[in-house]
């Protein structure tokens, strides 16, 4: 393993051949990107190069990735599979709108429905999570005739215009209103609220199995059972948002699974695609018929080339069994983490790779002194920490995680 804080952090990053002729400096690149930036972000670090869960800066300096594109990287970086997967697609045809059938696109929505069960039966492929959760509401929309939505506290759905009305964050949401459509918000677990907002003009309650971007809130089986009830009961749909628990993160390949809840709609992204723009809305037979003809559709939405990258995702979690690695190493890396916390941490919660780290100090200087001692975190509703290594992180990657965690928690105690 390479010493984060080695003589590797003096080294520029040699540019891989093609890219450019001379090695770029973090603060040459920067410089560069100051001019055209569209003011939401100011980067500080460059990364020029992953492999598995490492990333390495322009500087030439490694990090473990807890971070992967935020839940994105699921079988890691660099990875040959996938790799190998786009270049041939790339090679072969990349453009096959889903007016027009594919080979590798329906081999991939086979795999998928390997892994989803039934009656989940039905997909439209988009580019992003947000696009996957429009969808669902239109679909919502169509299904049942109705206009309302009930949507969680503290949930996330996106950031287009139709999904804002449903995220929670009043940060993200309210600079951007009016909005038109009747969305009642509820708190995770209170039965009573719900119950109480579940009506005959619900299309639909969109709820995350486990809050993400909310901090890593579990709904527990019960008060999913009680939305299934509801919905089924009143007449509306039931769309669990998997976009950032799907795909193997949480050990099982949607964490609404040990449940055993099943909702009309489920939405994926993130980890589908392995880095490559995928989303997913996945749907009953009942409710896809619902949606007439031309209906909805998106142009770039199940592209060959992303349904290569999700082929080779689906592949390589099956192969690697990254499911059991994930539980297995979720399992590893919270008891590390609960022990390494001392009196920095509150709470140390999550399923699977989807880890969240409450700290009893502010969480923003704690995930800026994890990034300077090379381990790369998010932050996650209040003052959570979230770590989401990509799937294939080892277990002695997870244990230098967690020791370099400890090094820093020990610096807020
Ligand atoms: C649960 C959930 N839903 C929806 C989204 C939106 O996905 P995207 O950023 O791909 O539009 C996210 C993104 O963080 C998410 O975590």
């Amino acid at each position: 393993m390479n010493d984060h804080t080695s003589e590797a952090a003096a080294r520029p990053h040699a540019a891989p051949a093609g890219a450019t002729d001379t090695p770029q400096t973090t603060e040459a690149i920067l410089a560069a990107d100051a001019r055209h930036r569209s003011g939401l972000w100011s980067p500080d670090v460059v990364f020029v190069r992953g492999e598995g869960a490492r990333l390495f800066d322009a500087d030439g300096r490694e990090y473990l990735d807890c971070m992967a594109g935020i839940a994105v990287a699921s079988v890691g970086h660099a990875n040959p599979r996938l790799a190998r997967a786009l270049a041939e697609q790339a090679q072969r045809l990349i453009v096959a709108p889903q007016n027009l059938g594919n080979d590798v696109r329906t081999r991939f929505t086979d795999e998928l429905f390997e892994l989803v069960k039934p009656p989940l039966n039905r997909v439209f492929y988009s580019n992003s999570g947000a696009e996957a959760n429009e969808a669902a509401l239109k679909w919502a929309r169509v299904a049942t005739g109705r206009r309302g939505f009930v949507a969680v506290r503290h949930g996330f759905s996106g950031r287009s215009m139709g999904v804002l009305p449903l995220t929670w964050e009043p940060k993200y949401r309210e600079p951007f209103g009016p909005f038109e459509p009747d969305v009642r918000f509820v708190t995770l677990g209170d039965a009573r609220e719900l119950e109480a907002a579940v009506d005959d003009t619900t299309a639909a309650v969109l709820l995350e199995p486990i809050q993400g971007e909310g901090g890593i809130r579990p709904a527990s089986d019960d008060y999913l059972r009680l939305a299934r009830e509801l919905t089924r009961e009143r007449g509306a749909l039931l769309v669990f948002d998997e976009i950032q628990t799907g795909v193997g993160r949480t050990g099982t390949f949607l964490a609404s699974e040990p449940s055993g809840v099943s909702a009309d709609i489920v939405t994926l992204a993130k980890g589908l695609g392995g880095g490559v723009p995928i989303g997913a809305t996945l749907m009953t037979d009942a409710v896809a018929a619902a949606m007439p003809a031309g209906g909805h559709g998106t142009t770039f939405g199940g592209n060959p080339l992303s349904a290569a990258a999700g082929l080779a995702v689906l592949e390589e979690i099956q192969e690697r069994d990254l499911l059991s690695a994930a539980k297995r190493l979720g399992e590893r890396l919270m008891s590390g983490l609960r022990a390494a916390g001392g009196s920095a941490v509150r709470e140390v919660r999550g399923r699977g790779l989807l880890v969240g780290v409450e700290t009893a100090v502010p969480a923003g200087p704690v995930i800026q002194a994890l990034r300077d001692a090379g381990v790369l975190t998010i932050a996650g509703g209040g003052d959570t920490i979230r770590y989401l290594p990509p799937l294939v992180i080892s277990e002695a990657e997870v244990d230098e995680v967690v020791a370099r965690s400890a090094a820093v928690f020990a610096r807020f105690t």
